[in-house]
């Protein structure tokens, strides 16, 4: 495995495995099937609906806490000061452990400010190692790392081949802020598993089409949390670390980048309106 280190000092897996679209039922099988493999980060939200899923699969993998990174993301249902922090406790309880190893705000929307003070006195009260945010672009990005007390270690992007999100990796770099991507196979969007860029430079190396494209973001120094819900599948994602992209294979998979979401594009008018009906919908404490 390769470590990214935080700029707090905690080390951080470049992959882990994520849980989104899992089932709370199919959660612990999942997020087992992934520890045996070999994964140690694992990515989960309130909003998934599954940390007891994730919480029941920690308790008997075996593994040593310690060994183990554990992130989880705070709803926007749960923003505010002291709402935050009774979220996170609940997120605790749920998982089974008495810290995570990062917490971030899932989107920018709402109370951030207030949620994100209580994500500060999580990390001062050590319930927390690390703190970050997700879905945050290059503004919204610069602005909490100018105002909050702590700047955020970690924002979690949508980031894969067809979105590089090459300006605000340039920022958060220069910020120390490190990068990670959701949806790094842009969840087989755009016929991805079949790309035929993506399949030759696979074939001169011997690998897959997802695992082209995870080297390639790792080698960016991007942080990746593919999912699967299938053992073999997970290790194919994990079977990353044996070869290397030639300079002309990374400029060939720079050309495929079009700049723009294809997943959640949280500029677009109707996907924020859909966002702010699932608000109203979901009660407190998701
Ligand atoms: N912060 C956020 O707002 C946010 C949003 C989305 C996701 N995330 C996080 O990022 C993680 C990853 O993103 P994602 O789950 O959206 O999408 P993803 O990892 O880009 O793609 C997952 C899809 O790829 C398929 N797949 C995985 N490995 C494969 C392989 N080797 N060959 C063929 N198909 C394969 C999976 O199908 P099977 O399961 O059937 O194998 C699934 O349909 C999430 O699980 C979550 O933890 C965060």
């Amino acid at each position: 495995m390769e470590y990214k280190e935080l700029y707090n000092g905690v080390q951080m897996p470049m992959l882990g495995y994520g849980v989104f679209q899992i089932d709370n039922a199919q959660t612990e099988r999942c997020v087992k099937d992934a520890i045996d493999t070999g994964y140690r980060l694992i990515d989960t939200a309130q909003a998934y609906h599954n940390e007891e899923g994730v919480g029941a699969a920690l308790a008997k993998a075996g593994v040593p806490r310690d060994q183990l990174f554990v992130t989880s993301k705070v709803w926007v249902t749960n923003y505010g000061e002291g709402d935050t922090m009774r979220s996170i406790d609940e997120s605790l309880k749920r998982l089974g452990t008495d810290y995570l190893d990062l917490m971030l705000l899932h989107q920018a929307y709402g109370d951030y400010y207030g949620a994100y003070r209580d994500l500060e006195k999580a990390y001062d009260q050590g319930k927390v190692r690390a703190i970050g945010v997700s879905n945050f672009d290059t503004n919204r990005i610069l602005d909490i790392s100018t105002f909050a007390r702590i700047k955020p270690m970690v924002n979690q992007v949508e980031t894969h081949v067809y979105w590089q999100q090459r300006q605000n990796h340039q920022v958060m770099d220069q910020l120390g802020i490190a990068h990670e991507a959701w949806g790094p196979f842009a969840e087989g969007a755009n016929g991805f598993f079949s790309d035929p860029m993506l399949s030759a430079i696979g074939l001169m190396h011997g690998k897959g089409v997802g695992q082209v494209a995870l080297r390639y973001l790792m080698d960016l120094g991007v942080i990746v949390i593919p999912k699967s819900t299938h053992k073999e599948r997970m290790a194919q994602n994990i079977d990353v670390f044996d070869f290397k992209l030639s300079k002309e294979d990374r400029s060939l998979i720079a050309s495929m980048d079009a700049n723009k979401s294809i997943i959640f594009d949280h500029r677009d008018p109707k996907v924020v309106a859909g966002f702010m009906k699932w608000f109203e919908n979901v009660p407190k404490q998701a």
